[in-house]
């Protein structure tokens, strides 16, 4: 398929952008300061202990963060009761302003026990299929306003160019132009052809700019790639790192996220060059910049800050001091709203002050509120009856089999093969017994990755609904072949064929960064034991990117890369019985050896890799 580029600057005027600059301008000038602040002001629902705060404080938005759940449980319904008093909440401040709340619905609706959980965007990479992308942020949309909610962090339109990095898997691709294919489809679908229609709901692509390409942090550690550096030039980062943007603006994107990452050793969330001058002015954008978790906080050097810096999360972000002069900094640079925790009403106080000391003009403050209030004026939200209710339909529909034959189908098409010895692939017939093994064969977890119920995910039968690829092999065996599993490959006497679901457990941003992508030692040996008992062994490989195989590369007589598949791990068995058929092609290189990673910053290819970017074989 060819993948055409733009990267040409389009003013043209997004089409949800409606007629509302009026009506706007005649709310912002009945507002207040502080309720013009309170617009800009987005607290993690879990900092907000008195409901009050979001009355009087005019909030304009909340969020769950990734592991901030309503206290009642983690349920369809339990979202739809704490999003609904949250909202009643806002909608009896002075203007009745309603909220607009967010959570990172990244591959489905991912907090919400029982959604459907799809593919990670690495594996909708080797899909090339955008309608399918699409259609997936569909019923991602239908499933997020089944709980009333109408805001998602996504799509990540990251590129990323070292795959140690742990959000790799939030990338469609290391190609800039897959990438911004695949964003864009993911975009339209999310906002729907209408954005103030029932079931659609806000995009963000993020993280701008760069997230992609930070270099390795000298001392390695946790979190040694992300939030880091991109050292290049400007025309670099513009072909590598910008491509998702036009598009997404041109598919009218109405918010985006800057990175928490520096380019030049400069924040991206207070860089008023990348914030106003590029994303607004230059590409157009007419919607409303959300700053990254605390992201702030960080733009006073807070490496050097030794005056007591607090954790505000489970991993452990430094916080500025000088609070202030952070918030200056970012307003001033472009951010029109703030995502935080319980600094909320030091933020609003501070950002006042900040006005009425003339630091930061009024101009941008109304900039920023007008940018809000046409998000919500575009999606219905200030309508006479507007939809802000959680859908009744829609939660009807929620984990349907409908949703989940998608998701199945995404699996199917996400996934490649990358070797078959022999033909040994499709087992159109199965043999009578078959041997399971692998750290990965019965773990819904594990297909599901990071964010997935919980910020890092985590192993297990971690939601209800869902197949596990030990599961679909059983599905599909009946009563005429027998499927046996131990993790460790122990027991196949008698087995005619070997299935090894090797791999990496779930993480997210930080703690997903890893030195050394080998696989497991127990994952190897399992391999090895099959293949020294005699038997013909198909590996698949669940994981976040390309992983080290080593002697397993050689050992597999086929490997099937499924990346993290979601709850649907029948998909991943339809290709391997070829009631699917295998068309993936990969969306990023395969490394031979950990001498071949990172990629390379500047768009360099890797000479001789295990597998090249595109690669993946079929059945016919
Ligand atoms: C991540 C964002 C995410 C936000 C809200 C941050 O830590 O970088 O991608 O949208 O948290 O959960």
């Amino acid at each position: 398929m060819a993948v055409v580029l733009s990267n040409v600057v389009n003013a043209a005027s997004p089409p949800w952008l409606t007629t509302s600059d009026d009506k706007i301008k005649a709310i912002v000038e009945k507002m207040t300061l502080a309720e013009k602040v309170g617009q800009m002001t987005q607290p993690d629902s879990g900092s907000v202990k008195d409901l009050d705060d979001i009355t009087t404080l005019s909030l304009g938005s909340m969020l769950s963060g990734g592991s901030s759940d309503p206290e009642s449980g983690n349920k369809l319904s339990d979202w739809a009761e704490f999003y609904t008093e949250r909202q009643q909440r806002a909608l009896k401040s002075r203007l009745g302003i309603p909220l607009i709340y967010g959570v990172d619905a990244v591959h489905g609706h991912s907090n919400l026990l029982g959604a459907v959980i799809f593919p990670h965007n690495i594996g909708l990479g080797c899909t090339r299929n955008p309608e399918l992308v699409e259609e997936i942020a569909r019923i991602t949309a239908r499933e997020v306003r089944a709980s009333g909610i109408q805001w998602t962090f996504a799509p990540s339109v990251a590129v990323p160019r070292d795959i140690r990095w742990g959000r790799t898997y939030e990338g469609f691709s290391e190609d800039p132009a897959l990438v911004a294919l695949l964003g864009t489809a993911a975009v339209r679908g999310l906002q729907g052809a209408d954005l103030s229609g029932e079931e659609s709901v806000a995009a963000c692509a993020k993280h701008f700019i760069g997230d992609g390409g930070t270099e390795f942090k000298p001392g390695g550690g946790e979190g040694m790639l992300d939030q880091g550096d991109v050292r290049v030039d400007e025309a670099t980062l513009r072909a590598i790192h910008l491509s998702g943007y036009p598009d997404a603006i041109k598919a009218g994107v109405v918010t985006i996220m800057p990175s928490y990452s520096s380019w030049n050793g400069v924040k991206c969330s207070g860089n008023k060059y990348l914030l106003t001058d590029v994303l607004k002015k230059e590409l157009g954008f007419e919607g409303f910049v959300i700053s990254d978790y605390n992201a702030i906080d960080q733009l006073v050097s807070p490496e050097t800050d030794d005056s007591a810096p607090e954790s505000n999360n489970a991993a452990g972000q430094v916080r500025s001091s000088d609070y202030k002069k952070c918030i200056e900094i970012s307003i001033n640079a472009g951010m029109d709203m703030v995502m935080l925790t319980d600094r909320y009403k030091e933020f609003i106080t501070l950002l006042q002050e900040l006005v009425e000391e003339g630091k930061v003009p009024m101009s941008r403050i109304d900039d920023a509120v007008t940018r809000i209030l046409r998000v919500k004026f575009a999606m219905g939200m200030m309508d006479a009856e507007p939809n802000l209710w959680p859908n009744k339909k829609l939660q009807s529909e929620f984990g349907s089999e409908a949703h989940r034959k998608v998701a199945r189908q995404a699996v199917a098409e996400s996934v490649v093969l990358l070797k078959n010895e022999n033909a040994l692939l499709p087992v159109r017939k199965l043999p009578r017994r078959i041997h399971v093994a692998g750290s990965g064969a019965d773990d819904l977890g594990m297909q599901c990755g990071g964010w997935t119920i919980g910020w890092q995910g985590d192993r297990g039968d971690l939601t209800p609904g869902g197949t596990t690829i030990l599961d679909a092999l059983k599905e599909v065996a009946g009563n005429t072949t027998e499927i046996s599993y131990t993790a460790d490959g122990s027991q196949s006497d008698g087995a005619e064929l070997g299935i090894v679901v090797v791999g990496e457990g779930p993480y997210a941003e930080m703690k997903g960064d890893r030195y050394d992508l080998a696989l497991s030692q127990e994952d190897t040996a399992a391999v090895a034991k099959l293949k020294a008992a005699g038997l013909p062994v198909v590996v698949i490989v669940l994981s976040g990117r390309p992983m080290i195989l080593g002697d397993v590369a050689d050992q597999a007589d086929a490997i099937l890369a499924a990346w993290l598949p979601g709850t649907e791990g029948a998909g991943v068995v339809d290709v391997l019985t070829g009631a699917a058929p295998a068309t993936g092609r990969l969306s990023f290189t395969w490394p031979r050896s950990m001498d071949q990673v990172p990629l390379g910053h500047s768009g360099e290819k890797i000479e001789n890799p295990l597998y090249p970017f595109g690669f993946g074989l079929s059945y016919e």
